[in-house]
């Protein structure tokens, strides 16, 4: 245990990351399909977020064909890999501050509040769990979940103040 401005936080183990690692390098093959799922989920849980994508909100194309959306989803699921390997070896996410700090920029500027970054752990769980069904556990939900939970929490410090 570490302790970091008086919170426990748990060391991310040789184990949670092994699990991230080896179930991205088993799922990134169907990257495109498990991207488009992802957000689909996403978006059926929270219909209005479609509007904060700018290559959403006027377009006539339906879901599956926008090849725009991939990429974000990709992301995710990367940074939250490569999050998990930072976190096991230095207790850091591992993404560089202005990196972060535009990340933070941009979500805050389209309008991505708190409850958007929950549904998309829960829809990013479930797809993961969908994609890998033999694979999946409790271990397995908890590490893909400290990972995202420790990127979106750095990126959210990292935000500029809009003063
Ligand atoms: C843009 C990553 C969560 C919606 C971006 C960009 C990155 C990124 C790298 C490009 C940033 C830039 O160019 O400055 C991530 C990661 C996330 C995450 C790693 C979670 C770990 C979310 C969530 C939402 C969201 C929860 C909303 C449901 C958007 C939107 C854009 C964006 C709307 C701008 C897209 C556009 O119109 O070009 N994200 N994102 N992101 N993200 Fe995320």
């Amino acid at each position: 245990m570490r302790q970091t401005e008086g919170l426990e936080v748990k060391a991310f183990t040789e184990e949670q990351e092994a699990l991230v690692v080896k179930s991205w390098n088993f799922m990134k093959k169907d990257a495109a399909q498990l991207g488009l799922n992802f957000f689909l989920k996403i978006f059926e849980i929270a219909p209005t977020a479609k509007k904060m994508f700018s290559f959403l909100k006027d377009s006539d194309v339906p879901l599956e064909q926008n090849t725009k959306l991939k990429p974000h989803a990709r992301t995710v699921f990367v940074m939250t890999c490569e999050t998990a390997v930072h976190l096991r070896k230095t207790g850091k996410v591992g993404v560089k501050e202005s990196t972060l700090s535009k990340m933070g920029a941009t979500h805050s500027r389209v309008g991505v509040v708190d409850e958007h970054f929950e549904v998309t752990r829960f829809a990013l769980l479930e797809t993961i769990k969908e994609a890998i069904p033999d694979m999946w556990s409790p271990e397995m939900k908890n590490a893909w979940g400290e990972a995202y939970d420790q990127l979106v929490k750095t990126m959210k410090e990292s935000t500029p103040t809009s003063t």
